[in-house]
């Protein structure tokens, strides 16, 4: 049965997954270093939370940096581990004041001591942030995440803290790095592209895909309607038939 909507987005939209792409064209396009891209990409960012606030949306995971960016240019690298950082610092007083709480999602062990300790910290400070959780997808693949969930159910299973008999599809997905995190309910790709590249592969199962043309430092509330207003047009059906989803509806309905 679905949720009650807790907004006025029907289907109900309750987590909203982004693959921001698009920040080296968009600065290759003016000639401009590929941080100049992601440096837009952060002005983004920040809009697109705020827009995300005031709907009422209260999942928001953002795909900032993949496990394969780490084969990127060093400078490139260094570079948005220091727009991180920055984002951080400027965010965390507009975080505190709205209610957003931060959550960090893929091997953070492989990100430097003091970007993981900005990230603790703001993971903390934020924690008791009721109005949106921002996830941020930080060293982040979706094998390697499934493949980390797998080694520690192994090593439990061995040492007799689990009972493999009580492992099943929800019991997996608590050892993923999202845990008590709802499923994404859409999934928006901007700059063009049509592929997932390894972002919440287990959890995307039955996300609605929605692939924008605009490169993501161009992407703003006009083009969130859209994306929204398709979505809103979608029916998703789950594996079931449209019979039962309106039976389902009519019972929750009366149920009410
Ligand atoms: C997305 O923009 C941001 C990150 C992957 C960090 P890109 O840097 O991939 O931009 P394009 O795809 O090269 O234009
Ligand atoms: C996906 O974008 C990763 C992020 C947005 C952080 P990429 O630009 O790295 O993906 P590919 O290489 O085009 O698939
Ligand atoms: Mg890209």
């Amino acid at each position: 049965m679905v949720e009650k909507a807790n907004n006025k987005i029907l289907p109900p939209l309750t987590h909203l997954a982004i693959i921001m792409d698009g920040n080296g064209r968009w600065a290759q396009q003016r000639n401009l270093p590929r941080i100049a891209g992601h440096q837009q990409g952060v002005e983004t960012v920040t809009h697109i939370v705020d827009d995300c606030v005031r709907r009422g949306i209260r999942f928001l995971s953002l795909y900032a940096f993949s496990s394969e960016n780490w084969g990127r240019p060093l400078q490139e690298v260094n570079a948005l581990m220091e727009l991180l950082l920055q984002f951080l610092f400027s965010q965390r007083q507009k975080m505190l004041e709205v209610g957003i709480s931060l959550r960090v999602i893929g091997d953070v062990s492989r990100l430097s001591e003091p970007v993981q300790a900005a990230l603790a910290d703001a993971e903390k400070v934020t924690a008791k942030g009721k109005v949106l959780t921002l996830v941020l997808a930080l060293s982040y693949g979706g094998r390697d995440e499934i493949v980390r969930a797998a080694r520690t159910i192994a090593e439990q299973a061995l040492n007799g803290e689990l009972d493999l008999e009580q492992l099943d599809n929800k019991l997996f997905s608590s050892y993923l790095d999202t845990g008590e995190i709802p499923e994404p309910d859409l999934m928006i790709r901007t700059s063009g592209e049509m592929r997932i590249s390894n972002f919440l592969l287990w959890q995307a199962a039955y996300a609605e895909l929605y692939f924008s043309d605009v490169l993501w430092p161009d992407f703003d509330a006009t083009e969130m309607q859209k994306a929204l207003d398709d979505y809103l047009q979608r029916k998703r059906r789950f594996g079931l038939t449209d019979d039962q989803l309106k039976k389902n509806s009519t019972n929750s309905a009366e149920g009410d």
